[in-house]
């Protein structure tokens, strides 16, 4: 005899947040969080490069501002994206007597928002966060749709949570002072959002080369507004990437491998770019989209400085593909784009399944180029 105690629970939540952009919001955030508070108190968590530039500065002005608040860095780099920094992170918590009435404030790029986040995800089971992202790639990316990760050695992403921030504030102004590689780097990102959502994007992206590249402030927040919209509106059509959302990372698979195999010694972003162009190609030889176009892309990143090509072994390629997130039932996966500004879906789904032989094939095609 069994019994059956059934435990209820359809929960119905709201996890809706303000994704404020605007030059120079960032010496505005305290009495912005005066008037419209996240937490009792906050704990900034910055890298060690950033720590001087902005990290006082932030702490500083919110300690005018008489709100209560620490400071917690860990060393700059891709290399401390992983679990040995989360539990860094949640001594210092610890220390800095931070409860689950304070907030954690992440400042930084992809990987401080990552690895913050995530610690903010599974601090005291979970306290909220607020997203200040200084880099290009973090402003239009990763500081929205609560993605929160680490890297394991296998490779990227492969710890996480999803743990929407409360707010995000996006300063444009703060690029500024980020390396010029850096800024490009993060363009790829921009450049995706215009061949998987929006051809008007990549029209304009082709039409203000110069202008971007030397930071116009009008084109910056024009391609920044438009890429958090976009951003906006796919999290909240399939916030948990059930299907929509994968469009995001086109390129991506790719490009995790890429940056595993160079040792993440190239940035996110440059990986991206090549893991487009190869994407890209087997989206043209699986028959989805037309070759005019792929070199239409190829073309637009090349424009910003963005390499297409990286030397790897195909083998090596190939094995580092099937530690991606998006390997199903051992199966690779690939979302690929039909036209400038839309993906090709599969009975509505939008990973689409290839083959390790077509895959290696295609790869050997592009071999001498790459
Ligand atoms: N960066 C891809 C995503 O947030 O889904």
């Amino acid at each position: 005899m069994v019994e059956v105690l059934r435990l209820n629970l359809n929960r119905v939540v709201n996890e809706s947040y303000d994704i404020l952009v605007g030059f120079g919001l960032f010496d505005r955030i305290p009495a912005d969080l005066r008037d419209n508070p996240i937490g009792k108190r906050y704990a900034v968590i910055t890298d060690s490069a950033l720590k001087d530039v902005y990290g006082k500065r932030l702490l500083e002005e919110l300690r005018d501002e008489g709100i209560d608040a620490c400071l917690i860095d860990f060393p700059a780099g891709e290399e401390s994206k992983n679990i040995n920094t989360v539990i860094y992170i949640v001594k210092r918590l610890l220390e800095c007597k931070i409860d689950r009435r304070s907030a954690v404030i992440t400042l930084g790029g992809g990987v401080v928002g990552d690895v913050g986040g995530f610690a903010a995800a599974i601090y005291m089971r979970g306290i909220p966060y607020i997203q200040v992202p200084t880099t290009l790639l973090a402003q239009v990316d990763s500081s929205i749709g609560g993605k929160t990760a680490v890297d394991t050695e296998e490779g990227k992403n492969l710890i996480g949570s999803f743990h929407q921030p409360k707010r995000v504030y996006v300063d444009p102004s703060l690029l500024k002072t980020l390396p010029k590689r850096e800024y490009l780097s993060g363009l790829a990102e921009v450049i995706k959002y215009g061949v998987i959502y929006d051809r008007n994007l990549f029209e304009y992206l082709e039409g203000n080369v110069e202008k971007i590249k030397n930071l116009d402030e009008e084109a910056l927040l024009h391609i920044i507004k438009r890429s958090c919209m976009i951003k906006k509106e796919i999290v909240e059509e399939d916030p948990l990437e059930e299907n929509k959302r994968s469009i995001l990372n086109y390129g991506h698979t790719p490009a995790h491998a890429i940056e595993r195999l160079s040792g993440y010694k190239c940035l996110h972003g440059e990986a991206v770019s090549v893991g487009m162009r190869i994407s890209g190609w087997i989206a043209v030889k699986k028959g989805f989209w037309i070759m005019d176009e792929w070199e239409r892309q190829n073309e637009l990143l090349h424009s910003y400085g963005l390499p297409l090509k990286m030397d790897f072994n195909v083998d090596d390629l190939v094995r580092a593909l099937y530690y991606d997130k998006k390997v199903e039932g051992g199966t690779l996966m690939f979302v690929l784009p039909k036209r400038i500004g839309e993906m090709a879906s599969v009975n509505g789904r939008y990973r689409i399944p290839v083959p390790e032989e077509e895959v290696r094939r295609f790869l050997l095609e592009l071999k001498n180029d790459y």
